[in-house]
């Protein structure tokens, strides 16, 4: 493609940034009604660890940064959740470059998905319990080890649920399932286009495809990763990067597909929706085409944008077909979010889904987990880790990005020295409150 980058520096091993900050209020309370201050000694000391974004641009840009405090409060709704696993969706890829319109703008901490135990429930919690197994959503700020929520933001995990699968489930899942049964109504017999078949939202689109009888998929993926997405239930598996997958398509179904799920944009989009038979729908719900690498790549994005599907209503409508977006972060019915939930997690009990796991990484590693989503070698979901990561251990991830790894330069990442000027103090501490806040907003849910 024109628009490649030159290659990219290799993913840094991140250290940790330590801070102490006992004095400081935790950001939970400030709100909160003033209560007598306890002495330092009866202060109960909280660490948090968190991988925030410093700034739009290349791996680096995300940094673990750990904070000591003291102990959060929580408000009446909330509960306090041990995170056990994260997820890595392209979306923080994209607002890693300042590609994302919904993540707050730098210094913030990413994340959207997560899994994890109840440590502990604010007044009114009904419904969830110290102790409890949850899945947790948000728009943003999950990548910490732990997190005030809303409990209306939590969904039990099925026991024999691991962590690494809840943090695997809502994000792909929901924006799968919402694509295919609540927009595309597929039903028995048809025929689907998933493009990255073999990422976390195909393999689950994929996977959902097969809860209903005789639904052909033609998925396309590197090639490498065919035999395991056929076995995934890939009818026709095509790599894109070597043929024609228009052509191919043709070859097996001249009349086209039902449905096609566009998560590309740009002249994939033009194909997809020339690909439609009649009475098909095309869903967009990505623009992936904008990114070559690591960083912001301005000629793909005009190149992206300047072969997008321009069309009159009334093409559309001699065409007999259908043209949908999708963005999971613009839904804002709550209760579908919850009763979509419900059902992915009845489907997962019945053995029908579940999340494949490509690799864990630790939060140490997010360079390394991201270069491998970028470097399209990941099958299914890329998982991080809050727990630190111990000397001795190997990472998580399959040989092939254990290699990668182990090739890769350790860097220590520094942040700036604290100023001396005191506004510029101030300035820094109240940044650095927001920051760390382990409180996410309500409403907050996707
Ligand atoms: N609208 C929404 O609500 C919503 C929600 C979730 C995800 N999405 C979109 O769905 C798509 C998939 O997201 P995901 O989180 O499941 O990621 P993912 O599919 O795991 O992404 C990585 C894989 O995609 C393929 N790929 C194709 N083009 C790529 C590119 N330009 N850069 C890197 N990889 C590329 C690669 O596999 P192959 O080479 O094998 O194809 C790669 O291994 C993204 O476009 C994302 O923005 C949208």
């Amino acid at each position: 493609m024109s628009g490649e980058e030159a290659p990219e520096a290799p993913a840094q091993q991140q250290q940790t940034e330590q801070e102490k900050q006992p004095d400081e209020p935790p950001a939970a309370a400030s709100d909160a009604p003033q209560e007598p201050a306890s002495s330092p000694a009866e202060e109960e000391v909280f660490s948090c660890r968190a991988l925030v974004l410093t700034g739009y641009g290349g791996y680096d840009k995300v940094k673990l940064q750990v904070k000591t405090r003291s102990k959060p409060q929580l408000q009446a709704g909330e509960v306090l959740v041990r995170v056990k696993a994260c997820g890595l969706n392209f979306a923080e890829l994209l607002a890693r470059q300042g590609l994302y319109e919904l993540l707050p703008s730098p210094p913030v901490t990413m994340g959207m998905e997560g899994s994890g135990v109840i440590e502990a429930v604010g007044e009114d919690v009904k419904n969830r319990k110290v102790g409890d197994r949850v899945i947790v959503l948000s728009r943003s700020g999950l990548w910490q080890d732990v997190v005030l929520v809303p409990a209306d933001q939590t969904f039990v995990m099925p026991e024999s649920m691991s962590f690494e699968e809840g943090a695997a489930l809502p994000v792909n899942y929901l924006t799968a399932y919402m694509m295919l049964f609540e927009m595309a109504n597929i039903r028995p017999g048809k025929s689907v286009l998933i493009h990255m078949a073999a990422g976390g939202v195909g393999v689950a689109a994929t996977q959902l495809c097969q809860t209903v009888p005789d639904v052909t998929v033609f998925g396309t993926a590197s090639a490498a990763k065919h035999e395991t997405i056929v076995q995934g239930g890939v009818t026709h598996p095509i790599d894109y990067r070597t043929k024609d997958y228009v052509e191919e398509v043709r070859k097996i179904s001249p009349m086209g597909v039902d449905v096609v799920l566009d998560p590309l944009g740009g002249s994939d989009t033009q194909k997809g929706y020339g690909l439609l038979k009649p009475m098909g729908t095309l869903i967009v719900f990505g623009a992936a085409n904008c990114v070559t690498g690591q960083k912001k790549n301005l000629l793909a994005m005009a190149k992206t944008w300047y072969n997008q599907l321009s069309i009159s209503t009334q093409k559309l409508m001699q065409a007999n077909k259908a043209i949908c977006g999708f963005h999971l972060g613009y839904i804002s019915d709550d209760q579908l979010i919850v009763r979509t939930m419900a059902t992915l997690l009845e489907l997962y009990n019945q053995g029908k889904i579940k999340p494949r796991i490509d690799s864990s990484y630790h939060f140490e590693e997010v360079g390394d987990a991201m270069k491998r989503m970028h470097e399209r070698l990941n099958i299914g979901k890329v998982i991080l880790l809050p727990e630190p990561k111990k000397e001795e251990e190997k990472p998580k991830s399959s040989p092939e990005a254990e290699d990668k790894a182990d090739k890769t330069e350790a860097r220590v990442s520094e942040e700036k020295k604290e100023e001396g000027n005191t506004q510029e103090v101030k300035k820094k501490k109240k940044k650095e409150k927001q920051l760390y806040s382990i409180t996410l907003p309500r409403n907050n849910v996707l």
